[in-house]
């Protein structure tokens, strides 16, 4: 069973020269917990692939301290640079053009890479002493609801790996947003995530291309990772576009479990469950992974859930919520 260990000096250290070495390590992000280990080292990326069970189809993001680094295995260009003074380091990834120094397995052999720089303070203690850049997916096993929590990854990837650092729980609690900058002229957004794709067309000063609501992502400009199925507990969610009604929550019975937004005004039992005490999007985005892990771990049959309002925060958590209620 992997070690939790808390960010001591001493085993950051540690952590460093495990990862320098091939190792794969546990990291907290601000968005979710990731599964690192170097990128330079197709051997130890190789380990990523096999620990989540992760088709080789889908590749990674690079993770660094800071813009400076990209130099070295990428080519940023001014919109990387404009969005990168704006949000880095943040919960925004870009795909650029790659340089050969990141080996194939890390792109799943695409002539892009996807970059981002986190803020978390336990990851930035870790990679500042790194000279290498980190590839991380979501410490999830491939297509499951992603961790929040280290003891998250220990339930579910504990078995696959020695040591899961420790970093609290995740402030944001959804992935990163991803854009595509490969032609600067036209940046797209491949997945909706922690940061408002209204918050980055300010700052670039233009409408970005969005993904279709229905898209299955089999395309080929975007995200080869983003399957309809997704997130996804093992009990069934049916998701709900609108509001469940007080009646349906008092008449409901105990074995579907329901996961409001907001906290219902009069029902309470047990088996009603809700995100955040008054639908601000922050509180849901940052409780709703742990949440529907809690719901899946309770024996319901089913789980019911509420899409958000479409807009800021709302686009990444209908995201994940479509992805979990596909079958
Ligand atoms: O917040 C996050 O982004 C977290 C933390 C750990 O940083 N990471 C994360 O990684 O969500 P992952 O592997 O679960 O999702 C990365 C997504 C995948 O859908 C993958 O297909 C896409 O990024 N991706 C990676 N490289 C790409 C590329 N060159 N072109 C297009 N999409 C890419
Ligand atoms: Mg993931």
């Amino acid at each position: 069973m992997a070690d939790i260990l808390k960010p001591t000096d001493e085993n950051l250290r540690n952590l460093r020269e495990f990862l320098r070495l091939g190792g794969l390590l546990a990291v907290p992000t601000e968005t979710v917990y990731g599964l690192a280990a170097n990128a330079l080292d197709a051997k130890a990326c190789e380990k990523i692939f096999e620990a989540k069970k992760r088709p080789s189809n889908d590749p990674l993001i690079c993770h660094v301290a800071s813009y400076e680094a990209l130099e070295s295995f990428c080519e940023p260009n001014d919109v990387s640079k404009t969005l990168a003074d704006a949000f880095w380091p943040g919960p925004l990834t870009f795909v650029l053009p790659k340089k050969d120094t990141i080996p194939g397995i890390v792109t799943a052999g695409l002539d892009s890479v996807a970059v981002r720089s986190p803020n978390h303070p336990v990851f930035r203690q870790l990679i500042e002493g790194c000279d290498f850049p980190l590839a991380a997916p979501s410490a999830n096993p491939f297509a499951y609801i992603s961790p929040t929590q280290a003891i998250h990854v220990q339930a579910n990837l504990g078995d696959q790996i020695e040591y899961i650092l420790d970093g609290g729980p995740c402030e944001h609690g959804l992935e990163s947003t991803i854009v595509d900058l490969r032609d600067p002229a036209y940046p797209e957004i491949l997945r909706y995530g922690a940061l408002p794709v209204e918050l980055i067309e300010n700052a670039v000063k233009r409408r970005l291309l969005r993904p279709t609501r229905n898209s299955d992502h089999a395309g080929v400009s975007i995200a080869p990772g983003s399957l309809p199925k997704h997130y996804s507990p093992r009990t069934p969610l049916d998701l709900r576009p609108s509001a469940v009604s007080e009646s349906e929550l008092v008449e409901s019975d105990q074995k579907t479990a329901y996961l409001l937004l907001r906290k219902p005004v009069n029902a309470r039992a047990n088996n009603i469950h809700w995100l955040s005490e008054n639908g601000e999007l922050e509180a849901i985005a940052s409780s709703l992974f742990a949440k529907l892990r809690e719901l899946d771990n309770a024996g319901y049959q089913k789980i019911i859930a509420e899409e958000a309002p479409e807009l800021g925060l709302g686009l990444a958590i209908n995201d994940r919520l479509r992805r979990a209620s596909f079958r």
